[in-house]
């Protein structure tokens, strides 16, 4: 029995935001009326220190090129840093990392009033995107594409920062649950963290 408070918000979401999604969310293919730009390339990537997680936010690390900072990697975006990663504390690492990307779009897509999406086909868990040091879009759930008005955020025929946060963790209510133990191994006193559920990050950047 649906009572009637559910059945308004069904409708307020129906007529609300369904449509308002449903324009955005399209599956980016190029069409009479529609440009496609892919992101993917090497990303400039950098870790939090597991003790501060907080240092990206407080000391603005979404408005720094990750060059004038230091201890930075080139990372290829799309893929996962816990797979690829040759060095141990990127591959075991859960928590705040950053990734970085610098690129063009052209001036005539504000001349014609185009309408700009940044889409991420999956980012795994939570994300925080921004786009020239202001806020774009935040999503939390691994393995689901959303998307981001980019359009006023844009600089048309110059250089573009895009600066995401990603936080890996898995907790018993993130999607796809998981987590994260530290244990001490037998042969080393070293603390190594289990995977319960792998942790991809792939981040797919279509404009
Ligand atoms: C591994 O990555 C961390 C984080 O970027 C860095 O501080 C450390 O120097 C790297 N280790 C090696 C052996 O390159
Ligand atoms: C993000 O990372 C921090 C520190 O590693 C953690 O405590 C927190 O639960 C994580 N998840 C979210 C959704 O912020």
């Amino acid at each position: 029995m649906v009572r009637p408070s559910e059945t308004a918000m069904f409708l307020l979401l129906v007529t609300f935001v369904a449509p308002s999604l449903a324009s955005n969310i399209l599956y980016p293919v190029e069409s009479e009326s529609r440009e496609l730009r892919t992101l993917h390339g090497l990303w400039n990537f950098k870790i939090s220190p597991l003790s501060n997680q907080q240092i990206g936010f407080d000391k603005k690390w979404y408005a720094e090129r990750f060059e004038t900072l230091g201890d930075y990697w080139k990372m290829p975006v799309p893929s996962s840093y816990n797979d690829i990663s040759t060095n141990s504390t990127i591959r075991d690492y859960v928590g705040w990392s950053w990734y970085q990307y610098e690129f063009y779009v052209p001036k005539r897509w504000t001349d014609d009033q185009l309408n700009v999406f940044l889409r991420f086909g999956s980012v795994h868990f939570k994300s925080i995107v921004w786009l020239n040091g202001q806020l774009c879009v935040e999503h939390e759930g691994g393995h689901l594409p959303f998307v981001g008005d980019a359009t006023r955020f844009l600089k048309y025929g110059e250089s573009n920062l895009i600066v995401v946060a990603v936080n890996n963790t898995l907790r018993p209510d993130t999607i796809p649950q998981g987590y994260t133990k530290s244990r001490t191994t037998r042969t080393s006193i070293q603390k190594v963290i289990e995977y319960i559920l792998t942790s991809l990050i792939t981040l797919i950047i279509l404009v």
